[in-house]
């Protein structure tokens, strides 16, 4: 059993490709190992929310975890700003991070060029964050994607750096914990390979869209001009439709719209109406456990408060330690 830890972006709503990506290994990750999921709220701070968006986002995110089925008794599942002890190693890390370092960090590079009129000191020191989040559990294993590799690679870097400095071994080196090779790819309806909420306006189907929102995108999806002759191959658009239905409908639904495809005789309309009505089925019951987690306040400040006491738990612990190992001693 390994200690994991994942930090989740406290804004955008969950769509079909989370789902099928990383929340399904969540879900099944949360029963083999000791697992803190947490919401990344002090990270969104680095781009100024104001104090509604801060709560509703972090509350949705909530909602919809769980509804896709994180188990708040199996997994430890909080909301970071309730752990402050994080907060305290953050700024102790800092003490052992560079600044040329953090610069070079890709992803502060893609910041201050997205934001260059708010270029403030937490999104330079964003990885020391991320990292004092990870080895506050003494994680060693980080399900993420690709784009977090460099961060990863940093947090290593300050937790040895710590390890080397105070002459111990008390921090492990986290690693990500990669899971992308056997994941269902759930393309966009845009035309793009990938489903994404960065990706153009309609590409991605959220959870918790409603049957009228998920016809009208279905219906927009790209296309193109049809085949004209048995036999030929598809545009991307098309075969994103497919590999779409592959996942939601059944094989006999599948295997009908593969033959009028090859034999030239299909209509994308049927297609794109069938399709549309395999989604609302697929999603209708997630977007129900969405609507009736969001409405039970009660359930949702339980999962919180036990959330922060299991982290807490961990967390402290660890403070408790890193404090003795740096030094810092009662009279
Ligand atoms: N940086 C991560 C992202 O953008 C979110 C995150 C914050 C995180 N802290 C973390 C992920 C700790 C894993 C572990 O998705």
């Amino acid at each position: 059993m390994e200690t994991v830890v994942s930090g989740i972006r406290s804004t955008g709503n969950l769509h079909l490709g989370n789902y099928f990506g990383a929340i399904k290994n969540f879900v099944k990750m949360q029963h083999e190992h000791r697992c803190y999921f947490f919401i990344a709220d002090y990270h969104s701070l680095t781009t100024h929310p104001t104090p509604e968006d801060l709560h509703n986002n972090v509350r949705q995110v909530m909602v919809e975890y769980l509804a896709a089925g994180i188990d708040p008794e199996a997994a430890t599942l909080y909301i970071q700003s309730d752990v402050p002890e994080v907060t305290e190693l953050y700024l102790l890390l800092n003490m052992n991070a560079y600044k040329g370092e953090l610069e070079r960090c890709t992803s502060f590079k893609e910041k201050i060029r997205k934001q260059p009129d708010n270029v403030n000191a937490g999104l330079l020191t964003y990885p020391v964050l991320m990292a004092a989040d990870i080895i506050i559990h003494k994680a060693s294993k980080v399900p993420v994607g690709k784009d977090q590799e460099q961060h990863l690679e940093m947090a290593r870097t300050f937790a040895n750096r710590f390890n080397r400095l105070y002459k111990t071994d008390y921090f492990p080196e986290p690693f990500a914990f990669n899971f992308e090779a056997d994941l269902i790819k759930i393309p966009g309806l845009d035309g793009a390979t990938k489903m994404g909420k960065s990706e153009s306006e309609g590409n991605a189907v959220f959870l918790a869209d409603d049957p009228g929102v998920l016809r009208k995108k279905v219906m927009r999806a790209v296309t193109d001009s049809g085949p004209t002759q048995p036999g030929e191959p598809k545009s991307q658009g098309v075969e994103n439709l497919f590999n779409l239905m592959k996942v939601l409908s059944t094989p006999d639904t599948l295997q009908h719209f593969r033959e009028a495809y090859d034999n030239a005789t299909i209509r994308y309309g049927d297609l794109k109406k069938q399709l549309a009505e395999d989604m609302i089925a697929f999603t209708a019951p997630l977007r129900e456990k969405i609507l009736e987690i969001s409405a039970d306040k009660d359930y949702l400040r339980r999962v919180a408060s036990m959330g922060a006491e299991k982290a807490r738990e961990s967390a402290s612990k660890t403070i408790k330690e890193v404090r003795e190992i740096i030094g810092f001693k009662p009279f």
